[in-house]
Formats: C-alpha cells, sequence, structure tokens
C-alpha cells in the first residue's frame, strides 16, 4: 500500500514522493461542480487533475460519506447531523442543485464508490478523515480499513489526512502501511513531535497563516509541506519558490500551468 518513497519523513531526509502531484483538485473540481461528488471528481480528471482530495465522515450506520460539514443542510437537500442519519437515506438526497440545477441528481457518495471511480480515473486521493467529537477514533479505523480493501495495491498513490489527531492514530494503528498526512491550520511549535508520533509523511497547512519563517524552517528539514486552499497563481507560485511540494486547489487547472516541474524521477 505504501509505495517506496512514501515513507514517514524523518528529519532531512527527502522523500520522493512518486504519484504526488504539484496540484491537488480540493473536492474535486470545486469551483465548476459540486464539492465532493463524482461530478466534481470526474471534472478534476477532465481537467487535467491527476489528484483530488476529499472530505469523509461516518454515517449512523457506520458507512463513510463523502461530505465536508458535519450537517446535511449546506450541500444537500436534507437536513441534520450526517450521523445522525444512516447511509442509505443519506443517498437519497440530491447533493448538486444547491451548486446549481444542472447538477441536480448529483448524490452524496459513499467513500467506496468514490474510490471505485477515482482508481477507475487513474487519479490519486487524499482521503480527509473528518469527525464529530468523540468519533475521531472509529472514524480513523473505518475510514483506513475501507481504504486498504478498496483501494487497488498497484494503483495512484492513497494518502489519509486529517486535523483530529487521534484519528490519525486510529488509522496508523488499524492501516500501519497506508501513508498519513498530519492536517493544521498552522504548523504550530510542536510540529515535529507530532509528525514522529503519528509517523506522518506529509504536513498539510493551512495558507492564511503561512510565513516565510515557517518555510524555511520547514525547508531546512525536508519536511514535504501541502498548502490548501491556493486559487491565485501568483500565490502558488510564491510557495513553490519557498519550497512548498504541493497545493490543493478548487481551480487546478488555473494552477497546473505555474507549477514547477516535478524531478523525473519523483512525478
Ligand atoms: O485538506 C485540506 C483542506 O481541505 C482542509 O480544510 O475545511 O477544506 O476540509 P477543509
Ligand atoms: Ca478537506
Amino acid at each position: 500500500m505504501r509505495g517506496r518513497g512514501w515513507e514517514p519523513w524523518e528529519p532531512g531526509r527527502k522523500l520522493p514522493l512518486p504519484g504526488l502531484p504539484r496540484v491537488i483538485a480540493h473536492r474535486g473540481a470545486s469551483a465548476a461542480a459540486p464539492e465532493n461528488t463524482l461530478a466534481a471528481f470526474r471534472l478534476a480528471a477532465e481537467r487535467g487533475a491527476a489528484m483530488v482530495e476529499l472530505d469523509t465522515r461516518l454515517a449512523r450506520d457506520g458507512v463513510p460519506v463523502v461530505i465536508h460539514d458535519s450537517t446535511l443542510d449546506r450541500t444537500t437537500d436534507g437536513h441534520g447531523r450526517v450521523l445522525a442519519s444512516d447511509s442509505e437515506r443519506i443517498a437519497l438526497l440530491d447533493a448538486g442543485a444547491w451548486f446549481d440545477p444542472r447538477f441536480r441528481g448529483e448524490r452524496v457518495p459513499t467513500l467506496e464508490q468514490a474510490l471505485e471511480l477515482l482508481a477507475r480515473l487513474g487519479l490519486a486521493v487524499n482521503v480527509e478523515l473528518k469527525a464529530d467529537a468523540g468519533e475521531e477514533r472509529r472514524t480513523g479505523a473505518e475510514v483506513a480499513r475501507l481504504v486498504a480493501r478498496a483501494w487497488p495495491a498497484d494503483g495512484p498513490p492513497v494518502l489519509l489526512s486529517s486535523f483530529a489527531e487521534e484519528a490519525l492514530d486510529a488509522a496508523r494503528r488499524a492501516v500501519p502501511e497506508l501513508p498519513r498526512g498530519l492536517l493544521r491550520e498552522r504548523a504550530g511549535p510542536d510540529w515535529r513531535v507530532a509528525m514522529e508520533r503519528l509517523a506522518c509523511t506529509t504536513l498539510h497547512l493551512g495558507r492564511a497563516h503561512l510565513d516565510a519563517a515557517t518555510l524555511r524552517e520547514l525547508r531546512r528539514e525536508a519536511v514535504p509541506v501541502l498548502v490548501y486552499t491556493v486559487n491565485d497563481p501568483q500565490e502558488a507560485r510564491r510557495l513553490f519558490d519557498h519550497g512548498v511540494r504541493a497545493v490543493f486547489s478548487d481551480v487546478p487547472e488555473v494552477i497546473a500551468p505555474v507549477a514547477p516541474p516535478l524531478p523525473h524521477a519523483w512525478s
């Protein structure tokens, strides 16, 4: 499951991360299609993306579904907490019309349905674990086991990530060989300790709080840094110049042209 070059980060050791592109389609091609739907993933592929990020959380019956918020209200025609609805009921909701009537009929995919499509399209995937308070460990373990079962062993890279360190820890215990990314709004003083404790490969940081000193430190330590959510090509260029390995974008086709090529052996 973990290819060579996707081992946990170690201070100063540069990981090639083969198959990780410069630009990751954030929630799919989410500026042009409803986020986290199969339509958004297909459109990302059509627009040239090689990898997508998606959000997953557990429904009441324990089935991981692909949705960002803890409630159904913003991105479907349903209401209430995802955790309070069974996946079969969630599957009946419309997840497209809120974005544009053209997408009426799009559904909230299960994680399994999304992985099946992404593997068929040959896209790499970053599965972000979302969990309500108290659900972190169950989510991490369930999702890791599902990914290990559903993702082809010879497929493109798959990377788990989470703001919830408990979820990453449970994923590590369930399927240690699945690469993990520590996800934080800002690196914080303990990023090194957390990366090592959770045996993470990558560090995913918010763009809003990133400063040049932090980026210099992370570059010195050879940490693979992935930054979200970058929709301005000039900002992306600056981040790449500072050693950022990849960015998440709602408009991957706008960012891709400014991304520097990867060394041949890394792509
Ligand atoms: O994984 C990067 C980014 O997606 C984290 O923030 O709120 O968009 O899930 P959010
Ligand atoms: Ca996300």
